[in-house]
């Protein structure tokens, strides 16, 4: 099984460009890897506890459930606008979410994790957490990224994290996959010697945060955010579930050697996931072969700048998807990033990369391979003659195309995996140009030249559906239909072999499947 899920998103706003890049990569990766064969889980969903719900529901004059359920809301439909498809949805509002939670706190209490303490120190509210003093900065303040301080003194509970950060030093020394890419790595394990002997202050007191999760054993406690949002990838994999909850198999979805695989953007892997989570695993008794992939993306900036709704420097996907399509939507978000890194969102190249890599490109062979199948051989197509040398170098590019392109996918670069697709495209437009088959199509001697030239420009378009797949599920079901193909879902990556369109293949009406966007673009 190949389980994945995505960040929950804090549903205290609406949903930009950043989240719709994390769920559709997400949504990328979980339908390449059903090509590829894997049963796939792919739990996403939304973050709705903490401080900052609770003082924007204030501000809105409404209880913080009904504001979660408005928010919720806009993530939810923005999935299904962009054709986000999950298994599994989390709030963590869900009752089944909240036992889980508590249960794993009684559990970690009695082992001993737990223990109640005052602490009197500064508070940093927009961050909901106790700030050290290693988070000042050169001049001895708490920057602005922490927002408005606090000193404070109260009591609360702790998580022993500290019972856990040898372990996790040694873990990921020797389990460098678990953190991708690699170059995360040594921020992570920076970020544990400045850690070591801090524990984690797991609970807030009531008089100041009401919306959380109670605490099972102490009644003026609820949970800190983190604490309760982490465990999300647990609870709604059936963590400790009644069989009758209608949450998934814990076992099949998480055994004991299968890692997997969380994709988080750069700002929540250190301490979140990378320490606290790891840790809080850890505690539960989570062996070192079942500790979770962690795939960090980068973010979408704008002019190089942080997005920011106090800027108003954000980008609306809902808005992109109803001036380009979903398709361009979700072809730019992926191609136009290296994973891993940051990228800066810029709508001319959302339109250069379409108009290049679908309009022109694809949807030129698509119109030559279709169109001219249906005009010259009347939608039949047959295998023709002999082969040449532009013939094989032709399926050599391809067979290349299909290995750099699973390369790249099994390792989430989803760019460079478009990239070796674009590039067969690129051969093939070339390769139709040299064979001219207007040309041949004028004298009937060639017929059988003229139908192996077809047939290679098919053939060729059936792959690249199958391939884009993944990426762009509507633009590749229309495709399959006008080839006349059985249902996307049919087809694995080892089908992807020279002679997928059978001899006598009779091929649907062609019409275009990436009309060029026309806009006008502010500079
Ligand atoms: N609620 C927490 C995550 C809890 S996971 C147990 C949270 N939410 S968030 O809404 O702030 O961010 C959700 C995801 O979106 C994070 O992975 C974050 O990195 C990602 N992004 C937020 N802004 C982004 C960009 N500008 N670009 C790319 N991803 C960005 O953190």
């Amino acid at each position: 099984m190949f389980y994945l899920t995505t960040a929950i998103d804090y549903t205290n706003g609406s949903p930009h460009i950043g989240h719709a890049y994390e769920k559709v990569l997400a949504d990328v990766i979980a339908r390449y890897r059903r090509l590829r064969g894997d049963e796939v889980f792919f739990l996403t969903g939304v973050d709705q506890h903490g401080q900052k719900v609770q003082q924007t529901a204030e501000k809105e004059g409404i209880s913080p459930e009904e504001f979660v359920k408005r928010t919720t809301r806009k993530f939810s439909s923005l999935w299904e606008k962009l054709d986000v498809k999950y298994d599994g949805w989390a709030e963590t509002i869900d009752e089944r979410h909240k036992a889980c939670v508590r249960a794993i706190l009684s559990e970690l209490k009695e082992q001993g994790q737990l223990y109640k303490k005052a602490h009197a120190g500064f508070y940093s509210v927009r961050q909901e957490q106790f700030l050290q003093e290693r988070d000042r900065d050169e001049a001895g303040n708490f920057g602005p990224e922490w927002g408005e301080v606090v000193e404070i003194e109260e009591e609360n509970w702790y998580f022993k994290l500290s019972d856990h950060t040898d372990w996790l030093k040694d873990f990921i020394e020797s389990n460098p996959e678990v953190i991708i890419p690699a170059f995360r790595k040594a921020e992570l394990l920076n970020a544990l010697e400045k850690n070591s002997g801090i524990d984690l202050c797991i609970s807030r007191p009531k008089e100041r945060l009401q919306w959380g999760i109670e605490f099972p054993f102490d009644e003026n406690f609820v949970t800190y955010v983190w604490f309760d949002a982490l465990i999300n990838y647990i609870s709604f994999a059936g963590y400790q579930a009644a069989p009758d909850a209608g949450l998934p198999d814990f076992a099949k979805l998480w055994p004991a050697d299968s890692r997997p695989v969380h994709i988080i953007g750069k700002d929540i892997l250190i301490p979140a996931h990378g320490i606290y989570w790891l840790c809080m695993l850890h505690a539960m008794g989570f062996t070192d072969a079942q500790m979770p992939r962690l795939l960090v993306h980068g973010w979408w900036n704008i002019r190089g700048e942080k997005m920011a709704k106090s800027t108003g420097n954000v980008v609306d996907p809902n808005e992109l998807a109803d001036k380009f399509g979903v398709e361009a939507v979700r072809y730019y978000l992926v191609r136009d990033i290296v994973t891993g890194k940051d990228s800066d969102f810029d709508m001319n190249r959302l339109i250069m990369l379409f108009n290049t890599e679908l309009a022109n490109e694809l949807g030129n062979l698509c119109n030559r391979a279709l169109n001219m199948s249906q005009r010259f051989t009347g939608g039949v197509l047959q295998l023709g003659g002999p082969l040449t040398e532009d013939d094989t170098a032709l399926q050599s590019s391809l067979t290349e195309s299909i290995a750099a392109y699973q390369t790249a996918m099994d390792e989430f670069d989803v760019s460079k995996g478009l990239e070796a697709l674009s590039r067969h495209i690129v051969h093939c437009n070339q390769y139709a140009e040299r064979m001219k088959p207007w040309e041949l199509n004028k004298n009937p001697e060639n017929k059988e030249r003229l139908a192996t030239v077809l047939y290679h420009l098919a053939e060729s378009v059936a792959h690249a559906t199958v391939l884009l797949s993944p990426i762009l599920p509507d633009a590749a079901a229309k495709l399959a239909g006008q080839l006349n193909l059985p249902a996307l879902t049919a087809f694995k990556l080892t089908d992807l072999h020279w002679g997928l369109l059978p001899d006598g293949h009779v091929i649907e009406k062609p019409s275009p499947v990436f009309p060029r966007i026309v806009a006008e673009v502010e500079a």
